[in-house]
């Protein structure tokens, strides 16, 4: 199966954790499909932990909740399926799974066939409860086969949290894309912490195998499961979607698309950042700019004139395909501040009689030919995504 671009979609547990059923479903599909993110690209279903009984049948086949999913899964997959999507589900490489429902091990090839029976396209793997005598990647690479076994094309998306680093070896043993942090709480704190440590593991992922930092918490703002810590604001939201483009990873949405904040739903279908997200080379960004940021605004905290926040800047450069590039800004500081580019740091010194040919990613708005450097003020939690060309001087 060959999974060239980040995969993009939803899952159901960032905002409902155990509250999903075949309705919930359905009527995410259709308002993803109404609300045109199918048509921008996010095509997966998926339906995370708390969904079967605890007990397999006679058979030994995980069963579906009847009181949450009373038509089965195939019915679901089904109209999961008319509507255009692809189907995900998940269980888990431990003895139980995360919440305490069965789990598939010593039952990989057996779930594997039943997933497959039921038209699941998409199979989310964690790793809770997994015995210490037996060996993890051996069963991811166990369920990887049995996968493969089915004959039905099926998206493998290990969960193991960055565990025994996962970015060296998952690619090899068939994984499509994987885990590599613990969960994603809906704070500035938890998903920039996330973000910033698989900055150097990028150079790892890229088409067939990608690097999954965690469902998106946009337009969350405080609400549903992982909704921990202090909610974030509109321009968080803007500043963890950035992140995530610009990294090429996968983005799968966990808020609640049926009744998303317009801002937050024009934010997830912004063609400009999907574009950089989606391109086709899939490369990891060089980190230009990697420091502090000095806020010339008051500090609330100190009542200072200015304020020196060390390792808040992030300048990102990201070579795209067709001549392009993207350049991200981000202020993890509290209060707006500079946030530099030195085009020679990229590559592009001011001696080489080139400059680049700005716009901004998100409005579009033209930034004129820059040459040498261009730097930003950028707001408080904020960042600012470019792109430009190459263009000779003079
Ligand atoms: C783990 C995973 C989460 C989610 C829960 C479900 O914590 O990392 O993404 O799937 O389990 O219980």
């Amino acid at each position: 199966m060959n999974i060239a671009l980040p995969p993009m979609g939803w899952n159901s547990w960032n905002t409902f954790g155990p509250d999903i059923s075949d309705q919930l479903i359905v009527e995410t599909a259709r308002a993803m499909k109404e609300k045109g993110y199918l048509e921008k690209g996010y095509e997966y279903v998926v339906i995370d932990d708390i969904w079967s009984l605890h007990e397999r049948d006679e058979n030994v086949r995980l069963v579906p909740d009847p009181e949450k999913f009373p038509r089965g899964m195939k019915a679901l997959a089904d109209d999961i399926h008319a509507l255009g999507f692809k189907f995900g589900m998940y269980s888990c490489a431990g003895l139980l799974t995360c919440a305490g429902y069965p789990s598939s091990f010593d039952h990989e090839f057996i779930d594997a066939q039943t997933f497959a029976d039921w038209g699941v396209d998409f199979l989310k793997y964690d790793f809770c409860n997994f015995p210490p005598y037996a060996n993890g990647r051996q069963r991811y690479a166990m369920m990887s086969m049995a996968l493969k076994a089915t004959g039905r094309d099926i998206l493998f998306s290990a969960c193991n949290w960055g565990t025994d680093e996962p970015w060296k070896w998952m690619d090899s043993i068939g994984v499509h894309m994987y885990r590599s942090t613990g969960d994603i709480h809906d704070n500035f704190q938890s998903f920039t912490d996330i973000a910033k440590s698989q900055l150097n593991n990028f150079c790892m992922s890229g088409p067939h195998c990608f690097n999954d930092i965690d469902m998106l918490t946009i337009g969350m703002y405080g609400k549903g499961n992982v909704a921990l810590g202090e909610a974030c604001t509109t321009r968080d939201y803007q500043t963890q979607f950035a992140l995530w483009c610009m990294l090429s990873a996968p983005l799968m949405l966990g808020g609640d698309v049926r009744r998303m904040d317009p801002d937050c739903e024009s934010l997830l279908k912004n063609d400009g950042l999907l574009r950089i997200n989606q391109d086709p080379e899939c490369r990891p960004p060089q980190i230009v700019y990697r420091g502090r940021v000095v806020s010339r605004e008051a500090d609330p905290a100190t009542g200072g004139r200015w304020h020196e926040y060390p390792d808040c800047g992030l300048t990102l450069f990201k070579h795209l395909s067709g001549g392009e590039f993207a350049i991200g800004y981000f202020n993890f500081a509290p209060l707006a501040g500079e946030v530099p580019c030195l085009f020679a740091d990229a590559g592009l010194p001011a001696a080489s009689g080139f400059g680049l040919r700005l716009r901004d990613a998100m409005t579009g708005r033209d930034l004129g030919l820059q040459q040498d450097r261009y730097d930003l003020t950028v707001d408080g939690h904020g960042c600012r995504v470019l792109l430009g060309r190459l263009e000779k001087i003079g």
